[in-house]
């Protein structure tokens, strides 16, 4: 982790009062904060992202004060799960508290709420004394940015201050539960897992029922680069049966080893379904600039850190290769 000076912190507090917009590092992935009660700020960052404003912001806070500015009380879920994992990639949906501008929240009641897990966003957090929200730093639609390059890369122009704490721990973004109930509803799968939270909150997970509230983000297709991304199992690479890979411009982003041509792009995420986590965002964008126009990503177990990323993969992806070696529509708007 790379460490941000105090100095670059006051100024980029400074900023945020003023109005401005700052995009600081997190444990998970790169956010784009302007003050959470400063609705002119706040609208500032769906222009910047060109995010749909139907779409609500993560509100991040470092302590208890700025918590309870956000939300209008913490029922003993939620209480439980803090403690447990805060701070960290955890974020909570809670009733919002009256002032929380509409804007925010898209004129929601709830409000989603984390404490990160990064000394540099807990300093500009405290060193500007008070909440802010922050989508992830990317253009609406792009994957979410892990370093400050690819934050730089999609906000070009439109950003003043960039803090650059080095590649994101976790390279996923947070899990989203709705806290609100008895029993907490998981909105996004994300870096903390289910089983995980279902050992700490000593209640099993549910999955989103009629009645949650959408995480709006999640419905679209997203984490996309300009490439075509075609998702390709193990076992197909290890068979050498991934027609295409020795195409030109294409691309491979892999754990397996893999037989057959060489792609113009390759890139091998080795090790646990962790590190493949971190770096998959990464290699997604590296492929892209590399000129790729058809990538091939391995899919990975779809449990665990492995459900995050493949909730990921498959918005990024428009394409399955099935095991009889054709392509198919994965049918996702
Ligand atoms: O790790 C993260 O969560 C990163 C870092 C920067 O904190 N942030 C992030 O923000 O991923 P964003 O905006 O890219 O994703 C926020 C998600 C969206 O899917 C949004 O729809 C959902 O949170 N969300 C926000 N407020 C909500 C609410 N009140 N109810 C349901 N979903 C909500
Ligand atoms: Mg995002």
């Amino acid at each position: 982790m790379r460490k941000t000076s105090a100095s670059s912190i006051r100024a980029a507090a400074e900023l945020l009062r003023a109005g401005g917009l700052v995009v600081f590092p997190t444990e998970t992935v790169y956010g784009l904060g302007a003050r959470a009660f400063d609705p002119a700020a706040v609208r500032r960052i769906f222009r910047v992202k060109e995010r749909p404003a139907d779409n609500p912001l993560i509100v991040h806070v470092a302590d208890e004060k700025q918590l309870a500015r956000v939300v209008r009380r913490v029922p003993p879920l939620a209480r439980r799960l803090m403690n447990a994992f805060w701070p960290g990639p955890l974020t909570l949906i809670l009733e919002k508290a009256p002032d929380v501008p509409p804007a925010v929240t898209a004129g929601q009641r709830t409000v989603a709420v984390r404490m990160p897990d990064h000394p540099a966003a807990l300093s500009l957090l405290r060193t500007l004394g008070e909440p802010i929200a922050a989508p992830s730093a990317n253009r609406s639609g792009r994957p979410s940015p892990t370093t400050a390059a690819h934050a730089l890369k999609d906000l070009r122009g439109r950003v003043a201050v960039i803090l650059d704490g080095g590649p994101c721990r976790n390279g996923l973004e947070s899990a989203i539960v709705d806290a609100r109930g008895r029993r907490p509803v998981l909105l996004r799968p994300g870096a903390i897992t289910a089983a995980a939270i279902t050992n700490r909150a000593g209640i099993p997970v549910a999955a989103p029922g009629r009645d949650s509230p959408a995480a709006p983000g999640a419905r679209r297709r997203h984490y996309a680069p300009s490439c075509r991304v075609i998702l390709v199992a193990p076992a197909l690479l290890r068979r050498g049966r991934v027609t295409g890979l020795g195409l030109p411009g294409s691309g491979l982003v892999h754990r397996s080893p893999w037989k057959g041509r060489r792609p113009a792009f390759a890139r091998r995420l080795r090790g646990a379904v962790a590190a493949y986590a971190r770096g998959l965002f990464s290699a997604l964008r590296d492929a892209e600039s590399a000129g790729a126009s058809t990538l091939f990503v391995e899919t990975v177990p779809d449990r665990g850190v492995g459900r995050a990323v493949m909730d990921r993969l498959r918005r990024a992806a428009l394409l399955l290769e099935s095991p009889d070696g054709r392509t198919r529509g994965l049918g996702l708007g």
